[in-house]
């Protein structure tokens, strides 16, 4: 396939790459993988003392797949590290600081260079474009700015695509709507569940979601299902496609779905370098099998990361629109793995099978509790508003029996008010954990 794209903005082979032959992708690949190893090795003393533990030397990589003989590098470290120790590169050429946060104690910080900030705009331009995406559409950011990635990230990208931005960052829905009615954006950016938020507030003030000028949704930070896909594409008249990336790789952009095939992300592999492995022994699996992502960054400068675990789980799979790999959407990262009696399911299952029975909205939360020695998942979710409310029993049995069939556990289903369950402004939070803590069966 030849591209008639125009090639964006911020590099001259940005599009060829994009279809590139894959021993060409391999060969930049292999080039730009012994740089990184031995710019980390040179400048981190985390990476220096971690290869010399394992008694490798970024010499020791003559093929791609010799990547395996190198450690992993997990959230701990990055955390042992706090806050600049993995930054590769004086701080004064460090442009641009973001964190992560974290329930749990200490946030994840990281750093570009500005060649960094300049590969990630390109990233997200390209995703943008693969997106269905053109210069001149305006562009309604509601992913949070500040710390987080996902707001600057997209922003960024949105310009150098020479886009129109609209900088909206998450919350203030009332104000997401009147904006999105009064500036016509043909594109917006934001959480699958934080767009739910919005479509419930639209339906509630009587306006049409169908009817705004909205033609494109670029959604992720968050796991959604091809039944959510086909909600928000119904509900809005849009194409709603998947966008991946986490702060430690870059941020949004790492992996983006085609408007035309809308079959998985296909990971920029110029500049990341994926792996499947079992998440238990560490064992690199062949393309195809399901298993935790693995990423090592292939040109970032203030912050290199080499085998980094993602703790997503997905296959890869080969190109389709594009040259470069797929990764499957992704269904769950084993932190949200419920464990229950002995049953492994994600929130998104969950969320499937909602969305196959009618009645019920994609407003949901899985509780988990131990009220004496099993654990118990009560699943509420919320009826569509304009059923009457004599369906509840029904629709509570049925979604019961289909999670008993399908996934192979009973759980409680209760059925809530439309409006009543707490609202994504961001990410969602599908999984309240009331067990007590020295019992979770996952970590959290
Ligand atoms: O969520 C970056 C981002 C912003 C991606 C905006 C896309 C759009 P973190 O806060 O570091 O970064 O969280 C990264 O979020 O490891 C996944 O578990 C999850 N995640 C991100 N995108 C997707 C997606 C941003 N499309 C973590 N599908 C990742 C499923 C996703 N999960």
């Amino acid at each position: 396939m030849t591209s008639t794209l125009s090639t964006p903005a911020g590099g001259p082979d940005t599009a060829d790459i994009e279809y590139a032959s894959r021993d060409q992708i391999a060969d930049l690949q292999l080039h730009r993988l012994r740089w990184s190893l031995q710019h980390a090795y040179d400048n981190v003393e985390h990476y220096r003392r971690a290869f010399d533990d394992r008694g490798v030397h970024p010499s020791d990589l003559t093929e791609l797949s010799d990547l395996s003989l190198f450690p992993f590098t997990g959230k701990a470290d990055l955390r042992a590290n706090y806050p600049f120790g993995m930054f590769a590169v004086p701080q004064d050429q460090v442009s641009r600081i973001h964190a992560s946060s974290s329930t749990t104690g200490l946030p994840t910080v990281v750093g570009y260079t500005a060649n960094d900030l300049g590969n990630w705009a390109d990233l997200v331009a390209r995703s943008l474009r693969a997106g269905g995406v053109r210069p001149g559409d305006k562009v309604h950011v509601a992913y949070g700015y500040g710390l987080f990635t996902g707001g600057l990230g997209a922003h960024y990208g949105a310009e150098r695509l020479g886009c129109t931005v609209i900088p909206m960052s998450g919350g203030m829905t009332e104000r997401q709507i009147q904006l999105i009615e009064d500036f016509r954006p043909d594109a917006i950016m934001v959480t699958p569940s934080y767009m739910l938020t919005i479509l419930d507030a639209m339906l509630t003030k009587g306006l049409d979601p169908a009817a705004t000028s909205l033609r494109t949704g670029i959604f992720g930070a968050e796991p959604w299902t091809e039944k959510m896909r086909h909600e928000l594409e119904q509900q809005f008249g849009m194409d709603a496609v998947d966008i991946y990336g986490l702060s430690e790789v870059m941020g949004p952009g790492v992996a983006q779905e085609c408007v035309e095939t809308k079959d998985g992300l296909h990971i920029w592999e110029d500049h990341f370098y994926p792996e499947i492995i079992d998440p238990m022994t560490g064992e690199v699996l062949p393309d195809g099998s399901e298993g935790e992502l693995v990423f090592t960054s292939l040109t970032k400068e203030a912050m290199p990361i080499i085998r980094y675990r993602t703790r997503d789980l997905t296959r890869l799979l080969p190109g389709t629109a594009r040259s470069m790999r797929r990764i499957e959407k992704i269904t769950g990262r084993s932190d949200d793995m419920i464990i229950l009696r002995g049953v492994n399911l994600f929130p998104t299952q969950i969320e499937e099978l909602i969305l196959t029975v009618p009645t019920l909205a994609p407003q949901f939360q899985c509780v988990l509790d131990r009220p004496g020695r099993m654990d118990t998942l009560t699943v509420r979710v919320e009826y569509r508003p304009e059923i009457p409310r004599t369906e509840d029993r029904a629709a509570a049995d049925t979604l019961r029996a289909l999670i008993k069939n399908r996934i192979g556990v009973s759980v409680d289903v209760q059925i809530a008010e439309p409006g009543s369950l707490q609202r994504s402004t961001g990410k969602a939070r599908r999984l309240i954990d009331n067990r007590p803590k020295d019992q979770k069966e996952f970590s959290a």
